[in-house]
């Protein structure tokens, strides 16, 4: 397993572009199988979750061709439609090739993905949905049988606002029966993104990012090129690295739209910002102010997938902020190793009471998650010292180099594989 060493004290300055979303880039990757064709795919990140839908896709019987930071696919010979057991475990997010098997191939055998340390991560929104289209579904030794002669479009209504959900059901209803209707979807950019894709191969779709979400079957889909969203949680991410070293930086291909709930306790925190384009300038106070409370929910609502690197910054904020985590039910597990850097965090079920302090000392921490191990670096750029930031894998699972994009910033910061 890798590490980072981050020696704590640099200030940050200069501009850095953000790379594409990795959650926008993983449905997209799984929707390729639908058009029977070819897909080429612009600004994908190199990162790890990408390497592994990719073999996935190759195990199907797509032909993939990579060049940078664009992938070529094509899925006319993606003929398979079992999902082995390693690449699931390996990635849970691969159930989202559970839709798109079952839209182009009618059926779907996959693993069934096991939790992760953030929780439990059931999947019991997917089937039932799933079930409601007409899909027939056997879960037997930890696979999961689907059959479905065609997907009967319905009206959907999600009991909570589950991403995967929403994405698995367009990816089966493309090809459905009539028309089908999600109430109560997930809302979030990359679900727009995933529609603007299918609609981009032909598909007919609408509503993504609203309340509603119509998928009007259609026949076939067609070749198509597209670019994918910035990533707004790597670009949270730099600006909260601003934050917690005082710096001002600049980020390019952000897309400031879908960052309202993080740009806003980054100023309650102190920090100026301005905006040009797909630009975001970051002046960060010396000192960051704490925040009252910040709840994590759904889009639009502050992401859980900044809940760590927001609470990093905390630690050194000159007062007490709150932070209660809604969507998942163990996801502070950086927090302990937070307190080994000198933090002062109290935990009470999904509420974290964080303290500041003067200052962070450098120590050997392990990453447990991608975000938790993304927050300790951002620790580890405060901190007095040299942080050891154990088992790498999981923020490379997310991020396409951090330690090279943050010493383009300024940090001292190395990787060892
Ligand atoms: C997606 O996961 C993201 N992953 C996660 O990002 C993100 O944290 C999450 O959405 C919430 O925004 C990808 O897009 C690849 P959910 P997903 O289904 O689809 C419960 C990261 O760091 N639930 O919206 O798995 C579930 O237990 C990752 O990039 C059910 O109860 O999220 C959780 O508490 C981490 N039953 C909540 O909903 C279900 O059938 C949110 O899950 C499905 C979900």
């Amino acid at each position: 397993m890798g590490k980072f060493v981050v020696t704590g004290g640099n200030k940050l300055e200069g501009e850095l572009r953000v790379h594409g979303a990795k959650n926008a880039v993983l449905p997209i990757l799984a929707a390729t199988i639908l058009n029977n064709n070819t897909s080429i795919i612009h600004d994908c990140p190199n990162i790890k979750d990408v390497d592994t839908m990719v073999t996935i896709l190759e195990r199907l019987g797509c032909k993939v061709k990579k060049d940078k930071n664009t992938l070529i696919i094509d899925s006319s010979q993606a003929d398979q439609v079992k999902v082995p057991e390693e690449l699931v475990r390996e990635m849970r997010s691969s159930i989202i090739l559970l839709g798109s098997i079952l839209g182009r191939h009618g059926e779907v055998i996959i693993s069934y993905p096991g939790g992760c340390s953030i929780g439990h991560r059931p999947i019991d929104l997917h089937l039932k949905a799933l079930r409601q289209l007409g899909v027939q579904i056997e879960e037997k030794q930890g696979y999961i049988y689907c059959k479905a002669s065609k997907i009967k479009g319905d009206e959907i209504t999600l009991d909570f606002p589950s991403v995967g959900a929403t994405e698995n059901i367009m990816l089966a209803a493309v090809f459905g029966k009539g028309n089908t209707v999600i109430y109560n979807p997930a809302k979030e950019p990359e679900i727009v993104d995933l529609q603007n894709f299918l609609n981009s191969m032909g598909a007919s779709i609408r509503g993504a990012g609203t309340n509603k979400i119509v998928i009007n079957g259609i026949k076939e889909l067609y070749s198509t090129e597209y670019n994918v969203i910035p990533d707004r949680i790597v670009a949270g991410t730099y600006l909260m690295a601003a934050a917690i070293t005082g710096s001002e930086i600049t980020l390019t291909n952000v897309e400031k739209d879908h960052m309202y709930s993080v740009l806003s306790k980054l100023r309650e925190m102190g920090c100026e910002l301005r905006y040009g384009g797909r630009r975001i300038k970051i002046s960060a106070p010396e000192q960051i102010n704490p925040v009252d409370v910040i709840r994590t929910q759904t889009y639009p609502g502050f992401p859980t997938d900044m809940q760590a690197q927001t609470m990093a910054v905390l630690t050194v904020s000159s007062g007490t902020s709150v932070i209660t985590e809604h969507i998942f039910e163990s996801r502070y597990k950086h927090a302990e190793e937070l307190i080994r850097m000198g933090a002062n965090i109290q935990l009470e079920g999904r509420t974290a009471i964080i303290k500041g302090v003067n200052n962070l000392f450098g120590t050997e921490v392990i990453a447990k998650d991608l975000r938790g191990g993304a927050s300790l670096v951002l620790a580890g750029l405060k901190a007095d010292g040299v942080t050891t930031v154990l088992d790498s894998i999981h923020v490379e699972r997310g991020y396409e180099d951090i330690a090279r994009d943050l010493s383009q910033l300024g940090a001292d910061i190395h990787f060892y594989s």
